[in-house]
């Protein structure tokens, strides 16, 4: 059960409209999970964090990798999202779902907006999370579609387009 702070900050956060993310990593086979707490913390060096809840599946695993991507959704992949979370009934999330490994191995989600592949830097305790922390060491825009973002339980986008298409542009 929720105490008043709890259900404040649950509360706040739901109007906190944050871009949705998928982390991968390889170990003895693609693994990922939905993720939107994710930001960046420092620029030299390359550094990004994300918190991870310890009851999920993925922790431990995550916890423990050398290195994870970051892959960045874009609105049309919003049922990539609910894959991740644990949403659907796809048993194997990545079944059916096209992606390559990127230079850490990692696997990069195709259609997905950039990826920024990381090592592990340093993971934190976090309350019922950990936080993880990335240096990346590759950071690619792969396309100029819309972002996919969570605002009030449910997806929506950006009104603003990128325009003109940026040279690293890659059609899948
Ligand atoms: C939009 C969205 C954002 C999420 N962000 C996070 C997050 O930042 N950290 C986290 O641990 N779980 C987050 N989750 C929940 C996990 O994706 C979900 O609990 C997990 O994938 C469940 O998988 P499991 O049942 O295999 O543990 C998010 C879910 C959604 C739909």
């Amino acid at each position: 059960m929720d105490n008043e702070i709890q259900s404040g900050l649950k509360q706040a956060m739901r109007v906190y409209p944050q871009g949705v993310t998928v982390v991968t990593t390889d170990s003895n086979g693609p693994k990922g999970i939905t993720v939107s707490s994710f930001t960046s913390v420092s620029l030299d060096p390359p550094l990004v964090m994300v918190s991870i809840a310890k009851g999920s599946a993925l922790h431990d695993l995550l916890r423990g990798a050398k290195s994870f991507a970051v892959n960045f959704l874009a609105d049309d992949q919003k049922s990539v999202s609910d894959r991740f979370a644990g949403r659907t009934q796809a048993k194997e999330k990545f079944e059916g779902l096209k992606f390559s490994k990127g230079v850490t191995g990692s696997p990069v989600i195709s259609g997905a907006r950039a990826v920024l592949e990381c090592t592990l830097w340093k993971a934190y305790e976090g309350g019922d999370h950990s936080v993880l922390i990335g240096e990346v060491v590759s950071a690619k825009t792969l396309n100029s579609k819309r972002p996919l973002v969570y605002y009030l339980q449910q997806y929506t986008t950006t009104e603003q387009v990128e325009y003109p298409a940026p040279p690293s542009d890659i059609v899948w």
